[in-house]
């Protein structure tokens, strides 16, 4: 969906390791990576020295003017400041410039949510609210609109996702979960997975696989000259 052309300028926000800028940079667009993860960016430019990467903040990038597209695959759920964020890439694109991204949308993840949230308040008598950002396709077109971005393609769907192994679901709440297990003590992290594996197996285990409950929202957005005066 995004169809970058030779020559076009695009940011690759929260390009993570780089696999995806370096897919972009191979059609012969110049490409610039950005990520919040100093980690994250070392490990890219270790990858493609080649191609530009940055420590960024989404929600205060620097640009203005810059770039023919901006791109941004399963990242911008992470980012609850999603006015902020937005305004930001918008301000990165040059007028006609066009936004592609896929991320969480309304209800991705629920039943993983519920039971994390279940096993804080069991176990620790906590209510603890999400960390992540799943608008429905209405709720972020309105927030693309307020930015001066015409929606010309959105869609949500469900997309479980197979995780590898007996341990799929643990190794997902390891590495995604770190918001509801640093409430727990860490000597019972192992009872806290086991409940929430407990309460999910009826409906995200199936002939010996894990899948997470994905929902991912897709959507293309233009930023037309009239709709950036009428924002501004
Ligand atoms: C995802 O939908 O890609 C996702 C959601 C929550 C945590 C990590 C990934």
């Amino acid at each position: 969906m995004l169809d970058p052309k030779p020559g076009e300028s695009v940011l690759d926000l929260g390009c993570g390791t780089g696999h995806l800028t370096a897919q972009i940079a191979a059609r012969g667009t110049d490409v610039f990576g950005v990520d919040a993860s100093a980690a994250m960016i070392e490990q890219a430019r270790r990858a493609y020295p080649n191609l530009t990467f940055e420590v960024a903040d989404i929600r205060a990038l620097p640009f203005v003017g810059r770039f023919d597209a901006v791109f941004s695959n399963a990242v911008l759920h992470w980012v609850k400041e999603a006015e902020q964020a937005v305004a930001a890439f918008a301000r990165a694109l040059q007028p006609d410039g066009r936004f592609v991204a896929e991320f969480g949308g309304r209800g991705n993840v629920g039943r993983i949510l519920a039971a994390l949230q279940a096993a804080c308040r069991d176990m620790m008598g906590l209510a603890v609210e999400s960390p992540w950002y799943y608008p429905s396709v209405a709720e972020y077109a309105g927030v693309l609109e307020a930015a001066g971005l015409e929606v010309t393609y959105a869609t949500l769907f469900d997309r479980p996702t197979p995780l590898e192994g007996e341990a799929g679901l643990r190794h997902w709440i390891d590495m995604f979960g770190g918001h509801f297990l640093a409430t727990v003590p860490a000597a019972q992290h192992h009872e806290f997975s086991r409940r929430v594996e407990e309460q999910l197996r009826p409906a995200l285990y199936r002939e010996g696989v894990w899948f997470a409950d994905y929902r991912r929202l897709r959507v293309v957005a233009v930023k037309r000259h009239a709709l950036v005066s009428d924002a501004s």
